[in-house]
């Protein structure tokens, strides 16, 4: 894993050779005319990165704020990064280039840098940390569906409608099962990462294999509730197209931001601790994606240029026990009353352990 090795860098290459910058806006849970003016805000800042999805049922209002920023300056298309995500489902794998072409429609873009596919799942919300825990024929069938997944996905670089494929949350395991029968390598893995979340194994292994990985959820900020379909944020779907919003939810915020640790070292540098949790997954070599609807934190967010942390900061933010996935198995937990699976600490488990995080950095 990199460690201080690339202190200047903006951007990262791709194993396609294309650059991907080395931050990027999230739209997840961001709508309305909010979207559209974080995107504004953030084009105008300097990101040059937006990362988008089907799934966020907002492509349209991110297609709006691009609209706008093309028509009142000089920005153009290929100035910028789009990233978009198959929001599911390789169930329905002949549809894949319909479902990129929707994106494209919302986004007024006539090709993605990037498509993801989004879980390495066949629903929306999958095994996002763990080994796949299906067994036998269920496996198998798992592992067919992936193949034509990734085969349909390889086809829309031959046509033109993305630069670039990828894939998200996915795991060694799956990685290594996609590699079997890739033609196209992953360009990309996008993963929940942050101190309290490292998957150094997990990092490693994608950056040996020449896959790059980007941080979502980078600030660890736990994802508020689902709510019910409401956010009437509009975009075209295929009739039946499960599509899943969220009451946005500013409140909660992550126990890592306010270990003294974080602090400790944000006040050396005169920087926030998101500045420091964000400048350490750029020091990893990892993009970071973190997601703002404030104009002032869009702006503080693209602050971790110019400066680095050293070795011991570095080190002590490595260190940070204990490893808590926050993301996906805290968003099953919402969405089933299933109970936790292997090796995860259910989301309402995160506050609790706050004070135990404090004592042990
Ligand atoms: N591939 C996937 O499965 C997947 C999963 C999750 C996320 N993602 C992507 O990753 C992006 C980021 O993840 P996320 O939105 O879940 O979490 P995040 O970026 O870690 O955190 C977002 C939250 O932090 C707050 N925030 C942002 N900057 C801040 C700052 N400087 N100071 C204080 N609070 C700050 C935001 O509130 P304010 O708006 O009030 O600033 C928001 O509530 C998503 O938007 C999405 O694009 C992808």
């Amino acid at each position: 894993m990199k460690g201080k090795s690339d202190l200047t860098a903006r951007s990262f290459v791709l194993n396609t050779g294309a650059k991907i910058p080395a931050i990027g806006l999230g739209t997840w849970q961001s709508g309305g005319q909010l979207c559209i003016e974080a995107v504004k805000t953030a084009l105008s800042v300097g990101y040059r990165h937006i990362d988008c999805a089907h799934l966020y049922g907002n492509e349209m209002q991110v297609g709006d704020a691009l609209a706008e920023a093309f028509k009142g300056s000089s920005l153009k298309r290929e100035d910028l990064f789009l990233t978009s995500k198959l929001y599911c489902s390789m169930n329905s794998i002949n549809k894949i280039e319909n479902y990129v072409k929707v994106s494209l429609k919302n986004l007024r873009v006539s090709y993605l840098d990037l498509y993801l596919m989004h879980w390495p799942d066949n629903s929306a919300f999958g095994d996002a940390t763990d080994p796949p825990l299906k067994l036998g024929s269920e496996y198998k069938q798992f592992l067919s569906r992936l193949k034509k997944s990734w085969k349909a996905m390889e086809g829309l670089v031959d046509l033109g409608l993305v630069r670039a494929i990828g894939v998200s949350n996915f795991n060694i395991q799956q990685i290594k099962e996609l590699l079997k029968f890739a033609k196209i390598v992953p360009a990309v893995n996008q993963v929940e990462l942050h101190p309290f979340w490292r998957q150094d194994e997990l990092v490693k292994f994608c950056q040996l294999k020449g896959i790059h990985v980007s941080a979502h959820t980078p600030l660890g900020v736990p994802s508020s509730s689902p709510a019910p379909s409401d956010s009437g944020s509009g975009g075209e779907d295929e009739p039946g197209t499960p599509r899943i919003c969220f009451r946005r939810s500013r409140s909660v915020h992550g126990p890592m931001l306010k270990l003294s640790v974080v602090a400790e070292i944000a006040n050396r540098h005169k920087k926030t601790p998101e500045q420091v949790i964000l400048r350490w997954g750029l020091q990893r070599g990892t993009s970071v994606l973190p997601c703002s609807l404030n104009a002032e934190r869009i702006r503080k967010n693209i602050d971790i240029f110019n400066w680095s942390l050293s070795d011991s900061e570095w080190n002590r933010l490595n260190q940070i026990q204990p490893q808590v996935c926050l993301f996906g198995n805290g968003l099953t937990n919402y969405l089933s009353d299933s109970s936790s699976l292997p090796g995860s600490v259910p989301l309402q488990s995160v506050r609790e352990m706050e004070d135990d995080v404090e004592s042990n950095v």
